[in-house]
């Protein structure tokens, strides 16, 4: 009987289509589902990581280094230089590798904007008013439409709230990191509950990323197979999820996506990482700073969830 590939650590390359295109490593990461991106200039050699996993095992609160460990692995064994640590929103399903990749590689570290917004309803979620300072524990926070380069490669930051207040997604020539908002064709879409969130916002998100030129190749943030699929997938084309994506192709009303999202999401338990992570998150991956004992302690709400 042959093992579901959605157990390992999958890694696969979407390679440059000319100019202007960047290579593309999808890697894999199966706890979390997640997929975490190398995005590279061919030219230069110059990368961005993109949403990179510090492993956190929910049960005794350990973190380890395997999936960053993973990626740098990649990194060097393609000659590549890492240039930007971005996050496209401050995960609620996973803690953010940033601040570790940041000592690793002296990269700068960035994100939406928008975290300001979502720091500050967490900090009430939280009762820590004064923990999160965007501004200072990140160093670039993108405003929508702002451009920076990747080597010679330009890219565009899209705003596509929904899933989160201030989700981004990085469009690099024809290749676009959408995190949660599109879920694999045969999968649908992401989900629009968690506090901030608002499905009318996501679907309009969503629309914007479809609005894409046809061939653009849309990389999701994650996937959890299907009852007919065990292994992961990470890439299809705006094409195709416009001709067969299960909950959004062309033709779907938006009335009608929002009342079946809002309906799906109310079934939906919290991820098990959501208290630890976006306390963590919103410190640009940080832990909490050691106490007396010097051990860091994280904040988790009573009766609240
Ligand atoms: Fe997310």
């Amino acid at each position: 009987m042959s093992t579901s590939k959605l157990k390992e650590r999958v890694v696969r390359h979407s390679p440059s289509t000319g100019a202007g295109s960047p290579d593309v490593w999808g890697i894999y990461e199966p706890d979390t589902g997640s997929i975490q991106y190398v995005c590279a200039d061919p030219a230069t050699r110059q990368a961005a990581l993109i949403d990179v996993v510090w492993n956190l095992d929910p049960k005794n609160y350990r973190f380890s280094t395997e999936s960053m460990e993973q990626v740098l692995d990649l990194v060097r064994q393609n000659g590549l230089t890492v240039r930007w640590i971005l996050d496209t929103h401050p995960h609620a399903d996973h803690v953010m590798a940033s601040a570790h990749l940041k000592e690793r590689t002296g990269a700068p570290t960035a994100l939406g904007d928008k975290v300001h917004d979502i720091a500050r309803l967490w900090a009430k979620l939280y009762n820590l008013p004064d923990a999160f300072d965007p501004a200072r524990d990140f160093d670039r926070l993108f405003a929508a439409g702002e451009t920076f380069r990747i080597g010679e490669l330009e890219v565009r930051v899209m705003l596509s709230p929904g899933h989160t207040l201030g989700s981004i997604t990085y469009v690099c020539g024809d290749a676009a990191f959408t995190h949660d908002t599109l879920m694999q064709p045969d999968v649908g879409t992401s989900r629009a509950d968690f506090p901030g969130g608002d499905a009318g916002q996501l679907w309009d998100s969503i629309q914007a990323i479809l609005a894409l030129p046809r061939d653009t190749r849309l990389f999701v943030g994650h996937d959890y197979g299907t009852d007919d699929r065990d292994e992961p997938q990470w890439e299809a084309t705006v094409a195709q999820h416009r001709a067969g994506n299960r909950h959004v192709k062309d033709g779907t009303r938006r009335e009608d996506w929002i009342k079946k999202r809002n309906e799906r999401d109310a079934t939906l338990p919290l991820p098990d990482r959501i208290l630890a992570a976006l306390q963590i998150n919103l410190r640009g991956g940080r832990l909490p700073a050691p106490e007396a004992d010097r051990h860091s302690y994280l904040k988790i709400p009573v009766n609240r969830f």
